[in-house]
């Protein structure tokens, strides 16, 4: 019998750890070609290879820093040439971080790495999925979203920078982004959708100074393990009943209501625009 995934390309990003490197094993193991993302090539090449023997699926790793626009357009153009359709988009690597820090574009980390990536990479790719029947763009968000404000006015945190205010607006943007991409991709066959994955023990905090690595070392014997984590992944990437189900928010694997700030069309659609700007990737108004 055929594997629930076979004929279809997947591609994760954080594949090398965590609940994106389980997450990559389940669609492998589903029958998927599964093209995992990682910065690291000797990383990515390892993650790869233990996917394989576990699964024996599919799994070619691809490089690339996602902090970089330059490196998200590259690997998205690197999909494009491999495969020619895309059916599943996890957008997944994210991180935390304790000072403020500039990506190589000039951009506060956590909104370049957890925002602008998810959104540059699903803008490069969407033209591979738009032709499918069901193809899907799920955005790792957190339960964090619920603290989060988009700060129009400061909105890389160059005023005031707290690596929780960075990380909440970041996992905040990450629900509205889904908001709006849904409504923009509404009458395709693309569906997509947020979702917070547990409190998961996994490389997130770990490397941290202080308090916060030791919080987080501390808790990790009571946190789900990241097979456990990927679960709501899985069921938001791959549920044959959630086809077309578009624009929502899932925990635990069922539908939650975000928070309401999440659920703010004019913000969404304004986060839109900014990132549009900050991506350089404005759709032309017709020259007629
Ligand atoms: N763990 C939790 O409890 C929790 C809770 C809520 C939400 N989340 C979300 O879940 C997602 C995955 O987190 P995790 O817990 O699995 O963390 P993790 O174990 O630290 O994994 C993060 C992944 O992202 C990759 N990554 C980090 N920076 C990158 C960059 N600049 N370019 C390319 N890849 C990069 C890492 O690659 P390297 O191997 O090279 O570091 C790693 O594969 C994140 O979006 C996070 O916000 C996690």
């Amino acid at each position: 019998m055929g594997k629930p995934m076979d004929g279809r390309v997947a591609l994760v990003t954080g594949a090398t750890n965590g609940i994106g490197r389980a997450t990559a094993k389940e669609i492998a193991r589903m029958g998927a070609r599964t093209l995992i993302v990682a910065r690291d090539p000797a990383r990515g090449e390892a993650a790869a290879r233990e996917i394989r023997e576990a699964t024996g699926g599919t799994v070619e790793p691809l490089v690339a820093d996602l902090s970089s626009q330059a490196q998200v357009r590259a690997l998205a153009a690197a999909v494009r040439e491999r495969t020619g359709r895309l059916d599943l988009l996890v957008n997944n690597a994210g991180a935390i971080f304790a000072g403020r820090e500039l990506s190589v574009d000039g951009v506060e980390m956590t909104l370049a790495l957890n925002h602008l990536a998810y959104f540059l990479l699903t803008r490069e790719l969407l033209p591979l999925m738009q032709e499918l029947p069901d193809a899907r763009v799920v955005n790792v968000s957190s339960v964090a979203h619920e603290s989060g404000v988009i700060d129009f006015e400061d909105l890389q945190l160059e005023r005031r920078y707290g690596m929780w205010r960075a990380y909440a607006q970041s996992k905040l943007a990450n629900v509205l982004f889904t908001r709006e991409l849904a409504r923009r991709v509404a009458g395709s066959g693309v569906s997509a959708n947020a979702l917070h994955p547990g409190a998961v023990a996994s490389g997130f905090g770990r490397n941290h100074p202080g308090l916060f690595g030791r919080l987080v070392a501390i808790g990790a014997p009571f946190l789900s393990s990241p097979a456990r984590g990927a679960r709501t992944t899985l069921h938001v990437a791959t549920d044959p009943g959630l086809r077309g189900v578009s624009g929502r928010y899932f925990s635990s694997c069922r539908e939650r209501t975000p928070s309401r700030a999440a659920r703010d069309d004019g913000t969404a659609s304004r986060l839109w625009k900014i990132s549009e700007a900050m991506t350089q990737t404005q759709t032309r108004p017709d020259p007629t």
